[in-house]
């Protein structure tokens, strides 16, 4: 569905995605782990058509051929690490406002759709800037979602959020599964581990390692080990 090959992206003189490559098949979950600074938002941004790459390209497999993030900009969604939630709109409106830039058919029945999915009916009248994070993160979600997106992104997902908060969008990630292409960052290694069918470790711009958490487990010598352990041993410069 997407092909990255040899994506570079530069801020003047410092090298924030270091030639990186790989490919996510339709209806996977692609995760891209690292730590902060690793690289991963201005990748996302990159694919999404939001940066020009300075070198590589991006391609996606659409239903009439190939084409660059610019030509399909409709079949991608994007929550990105700050939420686009706007803070005196309700939920509702926010909602209402993607569906309506979008062209959705029937805005009313999505914008439905979309607060029941997210758990979000309650909150339906409150406003972006008093609900709570977790709440914040499900809407900015839902609200990348509401064009029913061919590719989501999703930036650090579940920064800042409790424990509970995150593993009920987890709950609710899981059940996107195979329904579309995502990618997703984060530098929480149990979010790779619950969602993602394959991982590329990100280092300083760079892709580390790449692989299933099996594979990356064999590759690592850690039959059984837990991507903590794996992320520790490739950070510490291991086998890739
Ligand atoms: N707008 C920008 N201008 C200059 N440098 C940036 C900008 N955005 C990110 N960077 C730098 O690029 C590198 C990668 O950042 P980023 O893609 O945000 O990483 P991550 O999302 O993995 O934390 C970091 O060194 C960061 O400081
Ligand atoms: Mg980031």
């Amino acid at each position: 569905m997407l092909i990255v090959s040899q994506l570079t992206k530069r801020y003047g003189s410092r090298l924030a995605v270091d030639d990186i490559s790989f490919t996510v098949p339709r209806g996977s979950v692609f995760a891209l782990l690292g730590e902060n600074g690793a690289g991963k938002t201005t990748a996302v941004r990159c694919m999404c058509g939001l940066l020009a790459p300075d070198g590589g390209e991006i391609l996606y497999e659409t239903d009439t051929g190939t084409s660059a993030p610019a030509g399909c900009r409709e079949i991608l969604g994007l929550s990105p690490q700050e939420n686009a939630v706007g803070l005196h709109l309700t939920a509702e409106e926010n909602l209402r406002l993607m569906a309506d830039l979008y062209g959705v058919s029937d805005p009313e029945g999505r914008v439905a759709e979309m607060l029941s999915l997210f758990g979000l009916e309650e909150e339906r009248r409150t406003r972006g800037k008093a609900l709570s994070g977790g709440m914040g993160r499900r809407l900015s979600i839902a609200m990348a979602l509401i064009s029913s997106p061919s590719v989501l992104f999703l930036d650090e997902p579940t920064l800042g959020l409790d424990v509970m908060s995150r593993r009920e969008l987890w709950r609710i990630l899981g059940s996107l599964r195979g329904k579309m292409t995502i990618v997703l960052t984060t530098h929480y290694m149990e979010e790779a581990e619950a969602l993602a069918d394959r991982i590329a470790v990100m280092k300083k711009g760079k892709i580390a390692a790449m692989g299933s958490l099996d594979e990356l487990r064999e590759k690592n010598g850690l039959p059984g080990g837990s991507l903590e352990e794996i992320f520790v041993r490739i950070m510490e410069g291991g086998a890739v």
